[in-house]
Parts: C-alpha cells; structure tokens; sequence
C-alpha cells in the first residue's frame, strides 16, 4: 500500500480524534433514544449523555452550560447570530461586519442588506485585522450587532476581541465572534470576557462534521434570537430539530480533549508551525509569510510563493502532500480570495499562496518532509515558467 499524502489541511477540517469516535458510537448503536423523550430509560440515557456534553462545552469556553445552543455546525451557528439577531432587534438595523470574515457571516450579511437592512464592511489592515477604532468609527446609533472573527480562516491572524467586545459593550451593541478556527487550541473565559455571541465547529476540533454550537450569552440585557425554522423548540427555542444525540457526544468529547490537552498541544502546534516557516524561509526563494507573525493561531502558516502557482504546486506534490490554497468552501469557486484581496497583497501573489494548517496528528518529521518536498517543486515549477 502507498503511504497517504501528509495532511496538511487542519483548518478546512481535522481527523475525528479515535478517542471521540469511541465515545460516539455507542449512542449510534446500544443508546439510541431521543434525548426529548423523557418517559423511559432510552430517553434519559440519550438526555443525560446530552447533558454532559453541553457541560463539556460551556467549561471548554468558560461559560453556563444554558447559554450553549446546538446546531449543526459554524456555518448555521453565523446564519442564527446574524439572522436572529437583527431580525429580532426592537431598535436597530444596522448590522457591521469585517472584510476579512468567512463567507457564512458575509453571505448572510448580503442577504440582510437586501432585505432592507443597513450594513458596514469593515476594512482589515495587511495582516487580516480589524482594529478596535475602526468598530467604534462605524458604531451608529441603530447598530444592533457587531461580528469580528475571532482568528482568520486563511491566514490565521487573530482579532483582539476583548478589545472589540469592549467597544461595543461601552456602545451597548451586542458581539458576536465566529472562533471556529480557535476554541480548540485558544483559552477562552466568556464569563470574564465582553463576548455576547460565539460560534464554534466540532470538525475544526478532531470532533465529527455536522454539529456546532452558538453560545448565546444569558442574564441582562437579554439577548433575544429569532429562529430560522420553527419545530419543537429544542434549544432554548432558538433551535429546532430532534439533537443528533452521537454528533453532541462527540463535540462534547472534542472539547473535553482540547481542554485537558489545550496548552501543551498549542505549544506543541506552534513549534511545529515555526519549523516550518524557517524551513521554507531557507529553502524557497522569495517566500513571503502572510498573516500577523505573532498574533496568529498555532497551527496555521500561510504562505505566497513568487512565480509559483499554487494549484500547479499542489497538483504537483498531490500524491504527497495534502494542502490548501485557501478556504475550503471558496475553493471550489474560481474567484480570488477576499481575504488576501481585502488585506491587500500584491494581486500577482494571489494565485501564488498557500494554507498550511498543522493539527494534532502531524509529527515533526513530517514538517521537514514537507519543507523539501515543497521547495523541490517551487524550484521545479520556477524553472518550467522560465523556459
Ligand atoms: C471561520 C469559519 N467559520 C465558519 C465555518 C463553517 O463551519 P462549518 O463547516 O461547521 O459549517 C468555517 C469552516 O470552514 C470557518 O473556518
């Protein structure tokens, strides 16, 4: 059997930890009762394994377990804050976004605008960030929500978002934050910090695809939520649907490991990250390193290679190597990414950049492999565009 290409694609998604599968599957099989039916020992069963992973969630962010809402990943955990929110605001219709967020904030954003609401794109500087002077600029009397990520899907810069929160709290706006790519490996304390909304992915962190939460916080001011669909109420009435017992127990177990696992694994992540960066600093001409250097996520590089296209690079080093050139749910459409185009780099270096995200499963050894496997195709492909 021929070795699997290494992967290197950790923040497009991660490997369902073995440890997380194991603890899911039971609850496919022997304990399949639906968490709502309260009658009789299945129910209860499925009930308090839901429990416990809600419990699990709200530690791993540092908050009460009620203000946890289960969905079925990141991308309806933005639909619901931006769409639930603004829909249900009594004095506000403005909404403020940045340049630089996912596409599951700005796709909905547009869609608010054209259903009559007022909406500011923020401008990000070099590195992919907003600055906290830029929010309070844009802050109007009817702004209903502010939404910053929390660190940046394809370059790996990360907001200061205590400072933003900030902002917007002295403004008596609500923030929400889409921490998707950094709940896993970054601290969070939301009872300490000026975060009303956040969503997060379980498959960003070694947990299954298909579920995710928003924590919706409690207490005063009261943060009221429209449902996008209507069906039971399941989640605090925010969210219908039966809950999908065995996704919960999984995100539950995902965020258990990252917690138990967090600082040793970040730093671990980061020293793998820097190997990388000094190994292609050294062996690929001209490289330039994307992204704020220090206030990035642990496991995330990114990269523009001078006179290298990068889907020419990948297809190159395909059966070897397994990377991106960006966010995986652009990919498939041929346009630039917004991203680097908002953070402006130079437009010829667009079609030359890749992802690197390094997760929990990459050793050291790989990392060298990858320096010389990508270096020996820039200097090949560099050499084929010379001719
Ligand atoms: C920053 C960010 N937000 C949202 C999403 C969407 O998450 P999900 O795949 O859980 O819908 C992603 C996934 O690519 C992401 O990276």
């Amino acid at each position: 059997m021929t070795a699997k290409p290494i992967y290197l694609d950790n923040n497009a998604t991660t490997r369902t930890d073995p440890v997380v599968v194991a603890k899911m599957l039971p609850y496919l099989t022997e304990h399949f009762g639906n968490a709502s039916s309260v009658t009789h020992e299945y129910g209860l069963v499925a009930g308090a394994a839901v429990s416990e992973a809600r419990e699990a969630v709200a530690n791993l962010l540092g908050c009460d377990e009620k203000a946890i809402v289960f969905t079925s990943g990141a991308t309806e955990a933005n639909n619901l804050a931006l769409f639930g929110v603004m829909r249900a605001a009594a004095n506000g219709k403005h909404l403020i976004v940045s340049a630089a967020e996912h596409k599951t904030i700005l796709d909905p954003a547009h869609r608010l605008e054209r259903e009559g609401y007022d909406i500011t794109v923020l401008p990000v500087d070099e590195y992919g960030m907003v600055s906290p002077s830029t929010v309070r600029a844009a802050i109007r009397k009817d702004t209903a929500l502010v939404s910053v990520m929390h660190a940046n899907n394809e370059v790996g810069s990360i907001n200061s978002i205590c400072k933003i929160g900030e902002t917007c709290r002295r403004a008596g706006v609500l923030f929400h934050t889409d921490a998707t790519q950094t709940v896993g490996t970054v601290r969070f304390d939301l009872s300490r910090m000026p975060v009303d909304l956040l969503s997060l992915s379980a498959h960003k962190m070694y947990g299954p695809k298909g579920i995710g939460a928003l924590y919706v916080r409690r207490g005063t001011p009261r943060i009221r939520v429209e449902p996008l669909f209507e069906g039971g109420g399941h989640e605090r009435r925010m969210r219908s649907g039966t809950l999908p017992v065995h996704q919960i127990v999984g995100l539950g177990e995902a965020c258990r490991l990252c917690k138990a696992n967090r600082e040793v694994e970040s730093k671990r992540l980061a020293e793998i990250r820097d190997q990388l960066r000094h190994g292609l600093a050294a062996s690929v001409v001209d490289i330039q390193f994307n992204g704020h250097q220090t206030e990035r996520m642990p496991g995330s590089l990114h990269v523009s290679i001078p006179g290298v296209n990068s889907n020419a690079l990948m297809l190159n080093l395909r059966n070897d190597l397994a990377v991106s050139s960006g966010s995986a749910c652009t990919t498939l459409a041929p346009e630039p990414s917004h991203v680097l185009i908002a953070m402006g780099i130079e437009p010829s270096l667009i079609p030359s950049s890749l992802r690197f995200g390094i997760g929990r499963f990459n050793t050291m050894e790989e990392i060298e492999r990858v320096i010389t496997l990508v270096s020996v195709a820039a200097k090949k492909l560099r050499k084929l565009s010379v001719r």
